[in-house]
């Protein structure tokens, strides 16, 4: 297992961080809204100090773990047996506290189809969720995945914050930096010969009608490759036994260099969401409140991505602007 990628913030910025987070609160914000209040900003001094630790992932890491930022965020009740019913009141401040620092570090959305639309969405346990290929599954592992992979305006950084998580399920990451491809498999994976549709948490079901457009499961980057990958919701176009055989190697590649985060209350995790894929080990939910309980955020940072995605209609999903409240048109 590589050495962890993490840092620390000093403990008066998170002191000030709950401050201003709870004033925001006490004003009637909510994590879900904030960003639409161009007023409601963290104070620049502590803006300063927290973008010196809050970063992108350096270079082919493909994460950075923040320990404890978020630790003096306490008083968030029980964990919710669905993310509907989130108390996202008791919740406001460390949502607002969430929100405020992703958005430092690019474009907050989220998506209409996705937890009814929410900025802030509760990654939680959820009783006949269990063997299902989504954050509220459990007794299942969580396979490999790009955090909305279907979608050309994908996040390329996705923050995941722990609530809770009493059992220490750690957080599986792999990187096609260190997956070691033969530059034949890399050549082949440059190649449209791969559709994924959207995953099972998103309420329209009529993607599967749509034609589907070739996706490359590799790009260059200028720090390594990118990478696009969900196996579980892929179908590959092509019959080619050597795209097949490169693609398996993809696969077999990320599973031998994977490692886990672990991930207690407070810890933020940022993921290169280009460079690295996420999964999750099994685990069985107690359902009495205790389970474990992710905060997952959105973000859109400048990062390049192929030109060819524009060409892909994205099953028609629309992001939420977070800055207005809004549906972002298709452009
Ligand atoms: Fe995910």
């Amino acid at each position: 297992m590589p050495v962890l990628e993490t840092s620390d913030v000093d403990i008066e910025s998170r002191r000030a961080l709950v401050s201003a987070a709870e004033e925001l609160a006490a004003g009637g914000g909510l994590g879900d809204t904030v960003l639409a209040d161009p007023s409601a900003r963290l104070p620049r001094q502590l803006a300063e100090r927290l973008s010196r630790t809050i970063r992108p992932p350096r270079p082919g890491a493909g994460y950075q773990v923040v320990r404890g930022l978020f630790a003096e965020f306490t008083d968030l009740g029980p964990t919710p047996l669905h993310w509907r019913e989130t108390d996202r009141q008791r919740c406001a401040p460390l949502d607002i506290a969430l929100v405020l620092v992703a958005a430092q570090l690019g474009r907050v959305f989220g998506w209409t189809d996705q937890q009814d639309g929410r900025i802030v969405h509760n990654i939680v346990p959820s009783p006949g969720c269990e063997e299902l290929q989504i954050g509220s599954s459990s007794t299942t592992p969580l396979a490999w995945h790009t955090e909305d992979a279907f979608h050309p305006d994908r996040a390329d950084l996705l923050l995941l914050a722990c609530v809770r998580n009493p059992d220490g399920i750690g957080s599986r990451l792999s990187t096609v930096a260190s997956a070691g491809l033969s530059e034949r498999a890399v050549d082949l994976l440059l190649k449209p010969h791969v559709v994924i549709l959207p995953d099972d948490s998103y309420e329209d079901d009529g993607a599967a009608q749509q034609e589907p457009i070739g996706m490359s499961t590799l790009w260059p980057r200028n720090d390594s490759l990118g990478l696009r990958y969900d196996p579980s919701y892929a179908r590959l176009l092509t019959d080619d036994a050597a795209f097949r055989c490169a693609y398996e190697e993809l696969g077999q590649a990320l599973e031998e260099g994977s490692f886990v985060v672990p991930l207690s209350p407070g810890d933020l995790v940022i993921i290169d969401n280009d460079a690295a894929v996420h999964g999750r080990t099994a685990f069985e939910p107690r359902y009495d409140g205790t389970d474990r309980w992710l905060k997952r955020i959105l973000v859109r940072s400048p990062q390049p991505r192929p030109g060819r995605e524009r060409l892909e209609h994205g099953y028609e999903q629309q992001q939420v602007d977070a800055y207005h409240g809004s549906p972002v048109l298709p452009v």
